[in-house]
């Protein structure tokens, strides 16, 4: 007879609360993974931008003049000003918003306004500090290390996967939504790895839902649930995959619709999840529909982590088991964090 094999404990549960922690998975974890900042038609001609917020780490990314996209943190090189304070547009030149130094889209340092043309300031030692950025299916990614893996070696399986469903280029982009809570995004992770909480947690979802197959994929670290829908409902019929990328990319397939979520971490124990919808061209009512059916799934699951969080923070709760049958995922998203936390840290901040 087989020995049993022992349970897997989960994470502690300081984890998910200690500032510490949280500052060792900003740089292990996010700074050298791939992160969803927005979408390629966002970026269509020269001066095209878009900001976003890497746990922590301002960035953005624009499109160049040779039609080439360049990415870079959001930080002057005089005394930290932003260079952009909104959310995304189209500008003519990196122009920093505290005292105007001027960039090129190449980063490098044009003009120090107040500082002699010719001095003591070696312009070419305070270029913006650079981002890798590259695309997939319609999808900009930016990488903070730059010894990372490119996108799609990091993507792994998840490329073959996605393959059988339509990409974002072949839809109607819809909308983008946002949802903040005051849970760790472990938490939220932990619990978007499973499917054990279904029944409990996601009455409508559970009676649409007639089958799954959830399994860890190591090649990508990510955990895929191939879906089988009962037809019981008007928005999700026929077969879906939900993928879960470590550390914090879901993507959401079926022939109908196209979800794909970046989960943002903004300090221990608080997260935003940004949410962008696609939908068949005409399909605006169905889109609608599934919109509202998903944002109410991401809120049902945000309510019980918003619990979870507060009995990982009261302090009596230490530490858990986990079912090898029900919570494969959960067990494999905790590992792929134990393991990057015991990585060599990233080195970061190479000038232009
Ligand atoms: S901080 Fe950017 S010009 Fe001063
Ligand atoms: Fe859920």
């Amino acid at each position: 007879m087989a020995t049993p094999q022992p349970l897997t404990d989960t994470l502690p549960a300081a984890w998910y609360h200690d500032a510490d922690q949280f500052e060792r998975e900003r740089r292990m974890i996010f700074a050298r993974n791939w992160w969803l900042v927005g979408r390629e038609q966002q970026l269509a001609q020269a001066g095209d931008y878009v900001t976003a917020n890497v746990a922590g780490w301002p960035v953005f990314v624009v499109r160049d003049r040779e039609k080439g996209l360049r990415a870079f943190h959001n930080v002057c090189r005089h005394r930290a000003g932003p260079l952009f304070t909104d959310e995304g547009g189209r500008c003519q030149t990196l122009r920093c918003q505290y005292h105007g130094w001027i960039y090129g889209f190449d980063g490098s340092l044009r003009t120090a306004p107040g500082f002699p043309e010719s001095g003591t300031l070696d312009k070419s030692k305070f270029g913006l500090f650079p981002v890798r950025v590259e695309t997939w299916r319609g999808l900009v990614f930016v990488c903070l290390e730059e010894a990372a893996p490119d996108l799609m070696t990091w993507m792994g399986d998840v490329g073959r996967l996605a393959d059988e469903y339509p990409a974002a280029q072949t839809f109607v982009f819809m909308d983008e939504t946002t949802v903040e809570g005051a849970c760790d995004w472990k938490a939220y992770g932990d619990n978007s790895c499973e499917g054990y909480h279904l029944p409990f947690v996601h009455g409508a979802l559970n009676k649409a839902v007639s089958g799954a197959d959830i399994r860890p994929y190591e090649n990508g670290g990510f955990v895929g649930f191939h879906v089988d829908y009962g037809g019981t409902s008007d928005t999700r019929a026929n077969k879906g995959l939900w993928i879960y990328k470590f550390p914090g990319l879901l993507l959401h397939y079926s022939d109908r619709a196209l979800n794909i979520e970046q989960v943002e971490p903004d300090r221990a124990g608080a997260m935003t999840i940004r949410s962008w919808y696609w939908f068949p061209e005409g399909e605006e009512a169905y889109g609608r529909a599934y919109m509202a059916d998903s944002v109410d799934v991401m809120h049902e699951d945000m309510g019980v982590c918003l619990k979870v969080q507060k009995n990982l923070e009261a302090g009596i709760y230490q530490s858990g088991k986990l079912s090898p049958e029900k919570e494969p995922g959960t067990i494999f998203f905790q590992r792929l964090i134990r393991e990057a936390l015991e990585a060599d840290p990233p080195r970061l901040g190479l000038a232009a």
